[in-house]
């Protein structure tokens, strides 16, 4: 194997609709996020959307003409309503107001928003964001609405509960730009985790020396977060078990926050039973001080000497067990990657491990890695950590169903 696959969404093309609610700036910020990630966006804006958010801004983002007109002749055919979808994979409705999944679920046609959605041909899915107060989101009308939507199969995305443009509280805000982002993301990654539970070790340890210092290293815990999110993408179901990293929990896992190696430790032994995958990414210290001081430590002499002990090895630990899952270790090395990295993967009993030359990568955007198998060695590409999470998973996945 050699090249990794691409971001999701490059090569996809994504209609956004668009609609007349407040949310409708963070719709921009969603078209820069999807357009950076290679997709291509139409954007299609209502009429009212247009009292919220100028057309400018989306054709500046996406680089290509905004359309509200349902008879608007700069489509050669005169055909908007049709064109638009032909190409595309996706139409996503963000904001969606209440009066818009209205006429959706009535198969309305009488504007360019709506008649594209009934025009689109089955290959193309719909996704909605609803945006609406709380009264309106919680009317009967409303929810039979959305009922109907659901059952001729579009995707609902949200609402998010929380303070609202009103002055109210409660379900009905549009989900941050972000986390659509996501969901888009999430629709175009094939599911070769489907069913499939995953427990992933991320970032660095903290090993206490006194109440205001810890020893750690510089693991940002990038790569395991993107293992994580990938995962989740890729339909598993993931527990992140994270030391401490200023990185948001990816959308869809479920993440428990260590400090210490020891904690690490006890967080991955209660749960690896309930798992198929353990991935231990964690740059888990190899030692911690043997007698943390309560209180803090003074200084005095001109050196200072801290007797450290052995941490416990959690995926040798894991790897062991009679009750197993399937074991993949990373293994960061300065130098005879091929070397050390196949004799950790026998040492440690493990199917899979992921190495690197760490003046590669610790911290940085970008890796090379080589995965290690009974097979034998496989270069991947260097590339982002989430294209290197998406091929490492890939791999997984195909050793899983072997
Ligand atoms: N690991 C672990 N628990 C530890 C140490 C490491 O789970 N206490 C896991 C890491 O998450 C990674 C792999 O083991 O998947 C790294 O192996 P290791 O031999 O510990 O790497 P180094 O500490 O770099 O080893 P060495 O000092 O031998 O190079």
């Amino acid at each position: 194997m050699n090249a990794g696959p691409g971001l999701e969404l490059s090569g996809r093309t994504v209609v956004l609709v668009v609609t007349g609610g407040v949310a409708a700036y963070k719709s921009a910020e969603l078209a820069r996020l999807l357009v950076r990630d290679g997709a291509r966006v139409h954007v299609v804006m209502t009429e009212a959307a247009g009292h919220f958010i100028g057309a400018a801004t989306f054709q500046a983002i996406t680089g290509e003409p905004v359309w509200s007109d349902l008879w608007d002749a700069r489509m050669s055919n005169g055909m908007a309503h049709i064109n638009l979808t032909r190409d595309a994979q996706l139409v996503l409705i963000a904001p969606a107001t209440a009066d818009s999944i209205a006429r959706l679920a009535q198969g309305r046609a009488d504007d360019l928003a709506s008649t594209l959605c009934l025009a689109r041909d089955a290959s193309c899915a719909l996704m909605v964001a609803p945006a609406m107060n709380r009264q309106m989101w919680e009317h009967a009308a409303t929810v039979r609405n959305i009922n109907m939507l659901r059952s001729d199969g579009a995707f609902v995305i949200g609402p998010a509960s929380g303070e609202q443009a009103c002055g109210e509280l409660g379900p009905g805000r549009m989900v941050e730009a972000e986390e659509l982002h996501d969901a888009v993301c999430a629709h175009f990654t094939p599911k070769v985790l489907a069913g499939r539970r995953v427990l992933i070790t991320a970032g660095p340890t903290a090993e206490t020396i006194d109440p205001v210092r810890v020893v750690t290293n510089l693991s940002s815990g990038r790569m395991g977060y993107a293992l994580a999110r990938e995962a989740a993408r890729a339909g598993a179901e993931v527990t992140l078990v994270s030391g401490p990293t200023g990185l948001d929990c990816p959308h869809g896992t479920v993440r428990i926050n260590v400090r210490s190696a020891a904690e690490m430790h006890s967080a991955v032994l209660a749960r690896y039973q309930a798992c198929d995958v353990f991935i231990a990414v964690a740059a888990v210290a190899d030692y911690r001080p043997a007698a943390p001081s309560l209180r803090k430590i003074k200084k005095s002499a001109d050196t200072l000497s801290i007797e450290m002990v052995r941490n416990p090895d959690i995926l040798a630990e894991v790897a062991g067990r009679a009750d197993a899952p399937f074991c993949v270790g990373f293994a960061a090395e300065s130098h005879d990657l091929d070397g050390y990295a196949q004799a950790k993967r026998l040492s440690k009993k493990l199917p899979l491990v992921v190495g690197n030359l760490v003046a590669d990568g610790l911290g940085g955007d970008e890796n090379e890695v080589v995965l290690y198998d009974d097979a034998g060695r496989h270069p991947l590409q260097r590339a982002s950590k989430p294209v290197l999470a998406r091929a490492i998973l890939a791999h997984l996945s195909r050793m899983l169903d072997r």
